[in-house]
């Protein structure tokens, strides 16, 4: 059973994160034991983001259905939370509040120590005050943080990272050093114009991201095939950029109780309207992940590269 959140409950998950430093020392020889565990395992990784233009269009909700219905079909799965100004991952999962990776840096913990075990099997990586930390990080804390990001690699099939809405310099580079982008799109105009912008500031960039559509929030499936189809047309004649959908999800207020009980809708009903059109989008997106898998060490290599020229300058020695 994961953890309701209370206020109670905070202040203790307060007391815990941080007398947790001590636990995390002892935890260490299980930590080597996982990283034994999942070289051997050989899986191999894939980094996606989620993403959109507009705010409140249900990145959040969809990347922890994703990741759970991904989990309930037998894959590994990592969820961070990267969501600069609404870290929300854990409130919309019933997961208490950990440490961050903020804290990994600063308190030097393993990546396994800032991992919470979400539900139905999903691990979760809260990523603390913002991605603007790690550029004032110097060379030193910045090669840390890989190291440990590096451990991930054969852990998981997956890693989601929930993106806030629209784009920042920082962000730009995790979504460009990602295997693939998903965008999340509602029929609303506004949502699909902030979305074709966001596609056109990355195709800017690099060209050859993968770009996916999820539209959610139809008053039916044709609506959300509508949507998706005007846009990928938009993409490719505007653009020149292919953007495939992968499915749409109704409105359903099964959500917005799901987020009020912080029980994810697959869990709390598997059988609403939403969860089955999720399991649909399961479905076709874990058979695409054959065709579209790259090595983990493309993501480290991207994000090295694309970092490293903006970290904090004159201090590779360290402090
Ligand atoms: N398919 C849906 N049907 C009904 N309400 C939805 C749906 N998707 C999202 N919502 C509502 O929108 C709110 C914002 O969703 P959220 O996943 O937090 O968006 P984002 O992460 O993009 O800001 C949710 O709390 C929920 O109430
Ligand atoms: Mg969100």
């Amino acid at each position: 059973m994961f953890q309701k959140i209370s206020l109670f409950r905070q202040s203790i998950t307060f007391y815990i994160a941080y007398s947790g430093v001590k636990k995390m020392k002892i935890d260490q020889a299980e930590n080597l034991r996982k990283q034994i565990a999942s070289a051997k395992s050989g899986r191999k990784t894939k980094v996606v983001s989620i993403v959109s233009g507009k705010g409140g269009v249900g990145k959040t909700n969809i990347s922890i259905n994703l990741a759970i219905g991904l989990s309930q079909i037998g894959k590994k799965v990592l969820l961070v939370d990267l969501d600069i100004g609404m870290a929300n991952i854990d409130i919309v999962a019933g997961v208490s509040a950990q440490a961050t990776i903020v804290d990994m840096i600063e308190e030097k913990l393993s990546i396994y120590d800032i991992m919470a075990d979400g539900p139905a099997g999903i691990s979760m990586i809260a990523g603390g005050s913002g991605l603007s930390f790690l550029f004032q990080l110097n060379a030193i804390k910045f090669s840390y943080f890989l190291r440990q990001i590096e451990q991930l690699e054969h852990q998981f099939d997956y890693i989601f990272f929930d993106m806030g809405a629209g784009i920042t310099k920082d962000s730009m580079s995790f979504i460009l050093s990602s295997h693939e982008a998903i965008l999340v799109l509602t029929p609303e105009p506004t949502s699909i114009t902030d979305g074709y912008a966001l596609v056109k500031a990355l195709h800017a960039e690099d060209d050859r991201l993968p770009i996916y559509t999820i539209v959610n929030a139809c008053e039916n499936e044709n609506e959300g095939y509508e949507a998706a189809l005007r846009f990928k047309r938009a993409a490719h004649d505007f653009l020149g950029k292919e953007v495939a959908m992968i499915g749409a999800l109704p409105f359903d207020r099964t959500v917005s109780r799901a987020v009020r009980e912080q029980v994810p809708f697959l869990l709390s009903a598997p059988k609403s309207k939403v969860s089955l059109s999720m399991k649909k989008i399961i479905f076709t997106y874990s058979g695409q992940e054959i065709k579209t898998k790259k090595e983990f060490g493309n993501f480290l290599t991207k994000l090295t590269k694309l970092l490293t020229p903006m970290l904090k300058r004159g201090s590779n020695n360290g402090e």
